[in-house]
């Protein structure tokens, strides 16, 4: 798959793991940083990485901050993506089969309950079951402002 990924200062090192996991699973992976804890604001790196998303081409985003948090709510203003903001395998797997998402969220300074690689395993090994979710996101797509 192609992914982007973008985090803040606040997930230096968790971001540097997930990098890490998906290129060791043969992942086309492009950095969109940071790799430092000057202070970036979580907004910023969303707007970038979503911003690049929506240019076509890439499969899935992976954004990260402190908590997930504020990245996810950041990314979910962007009309067309679906953010979900994943703790664990069964979120990972819901944010995939139920929301669709089309970027996942993780915290940097959060405690996971299992490996990170099974959680991104779970989401990336998961498909959309469509039906009744496929009218709830289009409910969801209707409330997006229209595009100017
Ligand atoms: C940055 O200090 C922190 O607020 C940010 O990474 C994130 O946790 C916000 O939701």
């Amino acid at each position: 798959m192609r992914i982007l990924i973008a985090n803040d200062h606040g997930a230096v090192e968790r971001s540097r793991e997930v990098l890490a996991w998906l290129r060791t699973q043969g992942h086309e992976v492009r950095d969109l940083g940071v790799a430092t804890e000057t202070r970036v604001d979580y907004p910023d790196k969303a707007l970038e990485a979503t911003t690049e998303f929506l240019k076509g081409g890439w499969d899935l985003g992976i954004l990260l901050c402190g908590t997930g948090i504020g990245i996810s709510i950041a990314a979910n203003k962007v009309r067309g993506i679906r953010c979900a903001l994943v703790h664990d395998k069964f979120t990972a797997e819901m944010a995939r089969a139920h929301n669709n998402a089309n970027f996942i969220a993780l915290g940097g300074r959060t405690e996971l309950p299992c490996p990170l690689g099974d959680i991104l395993a779970t989401f990336l090994d998961t498909a959309f079951e469509g039906g009744r979710h496929s009218e709830r996101l289009a409910k969801i797509a209707a409330m997006e402002p229209p595009a100017s």
